[in-house]
């Protein structure tokens, strides 16, 4: 399977493909996550990204392009999560799976209002040591701010503080959003109701796969 999630900042993308990547071992690109590492680490293309990430902006697409070019090569099944966020994007990964003989199988948009985005951002935790993420309402560890697994102190993202969020929201009304009506009309969109529990949003995305 090949398997794209869209949904604007919060919707929960990362946490269901981890649920599902756990549950099917599908692997995950994650463009977020491999940013954040690539910041982490000090790398050429984290120092890039940090200015563009902390606003709240897209990053370049011709960088964007290249590192999930190089991340499909080998890879029958994946989730692809955060990667295309804009119409140039959509069409180089159709192109980069054309020339794989490959195609998208489910595209998955998480649809969720903005008021529930801020109150879910403004209180997601991560793991700093294996990236697991929390929510201090809807999802919290068991020891006061401190993963359950690596026991290290958690994390708030960079750009989960408020004026971020509102301006990562813009940039998915305005870049993103057209990609509904793309994969639409490809007739290979599923929409999902992004509110309710974890588990139960789980289930609907299993119901499409499965
Ligand atoms: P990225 O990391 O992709 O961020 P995003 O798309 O804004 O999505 P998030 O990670 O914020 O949200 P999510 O939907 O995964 O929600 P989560 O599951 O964590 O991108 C970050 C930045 O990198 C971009 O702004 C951009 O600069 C750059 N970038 C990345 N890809 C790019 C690209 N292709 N081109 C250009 N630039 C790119 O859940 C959120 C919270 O809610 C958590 O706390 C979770 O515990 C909780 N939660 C989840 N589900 C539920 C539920 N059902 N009920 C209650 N709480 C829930």
């Amino acid at each position: 399977m090949r398997i794209l999630f869209i949904g604007p900042p919060g919707a929960g993308k990362g946490t269901q493909a981890k649920k599902l990547s756990e549950i099917m071992g599908i692997p995950i690109i994650s463009t977020g996550d491999l940013l954040r590492e690539n910041v982490k680490k000090n790398t050429e293309l984290g120092a890039i990204a940090k200015k563009y990430m902390e606003e709240g902006v897209l990053v370049p697409d011709d960088i964007m392009i290249k590192i999930v070019a190089n991340a499909l090569t080998d890879l029958d099944s994946f989730i692809l999560d955060g990667f295309p966020r804009n119409l140039a994007q959509a069409q180089a990964l159709d192109k980069m799976l054309e020339n794989l003989n490959k195609s998208l199988t489910h595209v998955i948009y998480f649809d969720i209002d903005d008021e529930e985005i801020i109150k879910r951002l403004t209180s997601r935790r991560l793991c700093p040591q294996c990236n697991k993420i929390y929510n201090l309402n809807f999802d919290p560890p068991a020891r006061d701010e401190v993963c359950d697994q690596c026991n290290v102190k958690l994390i708030t993202r960079d750009d989960d503080k408020e004026e971020v969020i509102r301006n990562r929201l813009r940039v998915f009304k305005e870049n993103t959003y057209p990609l509904v009506e793309y994969y639409e009309k490809k007739g290979i969109l599923k929409v999902i109701e992004g509110k309710g529990d974890v588990g139960e949003i789980n289930e609907k995305v299993r119901k499409i796969l499965l």
